[in-house]
């Protein structure tokens, strides 16, 4: 399949074989993952491999993602990683202040991110699966625990891969013009958004599974009503970075 059509056919799967990745292949997707643009080529992630019954069977259940963590081909944690930097700093004798300020972090994350989407892409090229999971950070300090995260470390998502047993139909994007613009930042226009009303409410309604009445404005609105995880600010300070992301 052309890239193109690999990319536009995307849709997260959450039902796979129960068929393990081989080792060959997983080298090859950390491969990949590793070859993205890096900020400064700080390289700022680390990827974990989970593969104790007992702890996926735990992941998946605070991450609230039924059957797709264990059964699968792989599950990776990725995790905005400044510890390595810090250890970098320790040994030449530096203090790691300017490590644990907002822009590191920003950095971390968009790094991790690069190497993730890097990993997905090149897995959906092979004809594989993937569903990242947020659901992660429903319990970092579990998930920290459970992995061992040192301090200046924060789990992002998880990312499961496998082979499909099930795939949704792909959902439409917002239109282009709604994201796209030139020169000058363009808000949504009322018409975009009851347009894409429309669109996304007939996209649920006739979906195979998991059909609903709703729309990407309703789900959005419901979405942000509530404080989104509103403990990651203590989590973050517990990790060491700091409590006002100032300097
Ligand atoms: C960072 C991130 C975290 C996500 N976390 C979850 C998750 O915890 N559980 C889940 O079922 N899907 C999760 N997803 C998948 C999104 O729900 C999905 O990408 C979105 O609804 C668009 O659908 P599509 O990927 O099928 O196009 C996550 C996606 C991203 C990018």
């Amino acid at each position: 399949m052309d890239l193109f059509d690999t990319f536009t056919h995307h849709s997260s799967v959450r039902d796979f074989q129960p068929r393990p990745l081989s080792k060959e292949l997983k080298q090859k997707l950390v491969t990949v993952a590793q070859s993205g643009s890096s900020s400064n080529f700080v390289q700022a992630y680390s990827i974990i491999e989970v593969s104790d019954p007992e702890k996926l069977a735990e992941i998946e259940k605070l991450a609230g993602a039924p059957n797709y963590i264990t059964r699968t081909g792989v599950f990776y944690l990725f995790v905005a990683d400044l510890h390595k930097h810090q250890q970098l700093l320790t040994q030449a004798g530096l203090p790691d202040t300017h490590l644990t300020t907002m822009e590191p972090f920003i950095v971390s994350v968009v790094d991790t991110t690069i190497a993730a989407q890097n990993m997905v892409a090149y897995a959906e090229a092979q004809d594989l699966g993937i569903c990242y999971i947020g659901g992660i950070r429903n319990d970092l300090p579990r998930i920290a625990e459970l992995v061992g995260l040192p301090k200046l470390t924060f789990p992002l998502f998880g990312l499961t891969i496998g082979y499909p047993q099930h795939r949704n139909e792909p959902k439409v994007r917002l239109p282009q013009e709604a994201i796209v613009s030139v020169d000058q930042y363009q808000p949504l226009t009322q018409e975009q958004t009851a347009q894409y009303n429309q669109t996304t409410e007939a996209y649920y309604a006739q979906r195979s599974r998991n059909q609903q009445q709703t729309n990407w404005q309703t789900k959005m609105t419901e979405f942000f009503r509530e404080p989104r995880r509103p403990d990651v600010a203590a989590f973050m300070k517990q990790q060491g970075f700091s409590d006002h992301f100032g300097e």
